[in-house]
């Protein structure tokens, strides 16, 4: 007997949010209300999950959807999301049913939580951000925040302020302080994983120019990854409870921007700066699914897990050049790839994507039309290819 279900209760998160703990009470739980709801004749409402039968039988055995084949996995399957779709049903059922976690896409962003200039309350606008955190409650769903610290989505005033000469190293050091440390409060007990510091490093890895480091900076211009230090000090005085990432892009190889940021994370380890894990991006395409890239990005994410940082591949997404079926073929074989890297990474806690449906991707307006296709689901919400490798991967014994 398969039976859909209101919300998959089959997980809850530990204090520290370090250990997933997936108990046979929260399944039993889970069990318990359907069949309740069963019992009383009502017809279970949003989102499904597949829940097993009392009796065991050769259908009852695997996960059907990306959300409970990772629970089964201890791995957190997650999607961007926007909170201006969460009004169109097929979004908002999609991503409750298939991802255990979301992460805004742009709500949490400097310039987007922080548009008016200020230190006080009335400077931020939390409301976007915070639609997507009640979904994400009401449907036992993990939030992941990004970001604290970037070169993008800056906010308006503190460019101009920095270009009119009004914001020295010294306002700028405390205007980011003090943003670090109200988003952290705001979002703390919510967000349980922060990207507090996102593409830092230039390719060749020196640190990127940015109005954070050196353009004026925040006072640490030229001491290298001091900067990006202090923003991980603050993030974790404000909020203890999370865990806090550096998320970066083009780090999926062994190169000399994951050399930089190796090197980063292994001193801030030693010498016991509050770093609990790297993200990579894994923005790629149809030329990242060879066996020599693939083979360096598993070597590449097995000596971060040695270094015993968390892992997270935070932004998904394998662009495609056209939306035919020998494209979503070779797409899904990446994806396939690319879940199974994450399985065998014992660190490896997150694989999420950069949103889910082509609908809503941004990679069409990124690559200026040249590339789209880049999610697991088509523009009306089917299942492509990729879904079904990853789910398949997320699944093999
Ligand atoms: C992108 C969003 O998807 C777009 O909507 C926005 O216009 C620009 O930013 N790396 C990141 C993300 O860390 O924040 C970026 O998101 C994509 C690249």
């Amino acid at each position: 007997m398969l039976r859909s279900c209101i919300v998959c209760e089959d997980m809850a998160v530990s204090p520290d949010s370090s250990r997933l703990i997936n108990g046979a009470r929260a399944s039993r739980a889970r069990a318990w209300i359907c069949v309740s709801l069963a019992l009383l004749g009502l017809s279970p409402i949003a989102g499904s999950c597949q829940v097993r039968s009392p009796l065991p039988g050769p259908a009852s055995t695997q996960a059907a959807t990306l959300r409970d084949a990772g629970i089964a996995k201890h791995v957190v399957i997650g999607a961007a999301a926007d909170p201006s779709h969460l009004g169109e049903m097929a979004y908002a059922t999609t991503l409750a049913r298939e991802f255990q976690q979301l992460e805004p896409e742009n709500q949490m962003k400097f310039g987007p939580v922080h548009p008016r200039p200020g230190n006080d309350l009335s400077a931020y606008d939390f409301s976007p951000a915070d639609q997507l955190v009640t979904f994400a409650q009401q449907h036992n769903m993990m939030v992941r925040g990004h970001c604290m610290v970037w070169h993008q989505q800056v906010a308006g005033w503190v460019t101009s302020g920095v270009a009119s000469g009004k914001f020295g190293p010294a306002e700028l050091n405390e205007i980011l302080r003090s943003h670090i440390s109200t988003v952290a409060q705001h979002y703390a007990g919510k967000v349980w994983a922060w990207d507090v510091v996102n593409e830092a490093f230039n390719d060749d890895g020196t640190l990127r120019s940015t109005v954070w480091y050196d353009a004026p900076g925040i006072g640490f211009a030229g001491k290298g990854t001091e900067y990006i230090e202090q923003a991980f000090r603050w993030a974790h005085a404000a909020d203890p409870g999370a865990k806090l990432f550096y998320n970066d892009y083009d780090t999926e190889r062994i190169n000399t921007k994951s050399d930089a940021i190796y090197a980063m994370a292994k001193d801030f380890r030693s010498r016991g700066v509050p770093l609990d894990g790297i993200g990579f991006q894994v923005h790629v395409n149809l030329k990242f699914n060879n066996a020599e890239a693939m083979a360096s990005f598993a070597r590449n994410l097995k000596r971060f897990s040695d270094l015993g940082v968390e892992i997270h591949i935070t932004e998904l997404d394998v662009a495609l050049d056209s939306g035919d079926p020998a494209s979503f073929a070779a797409q899904a074989d990446g994806y396939r790839k690319v879940t199974q890297i994450c399985l065998q990474t014992p660190t490896c806690r997150v694989l999420q994507t950069w949103g889910f449906t082509d609908k809503y991707s941004w990679i069409p307006s990124y690559s200026h039309g040249k590339q789209g296709w880049a999610l697991p689901f088509d523009a009306h919400y089917s299942k492509k290819p990729a879904y079904d490798s990853t789910l398949k991967a997320l699944q093999a014994p």
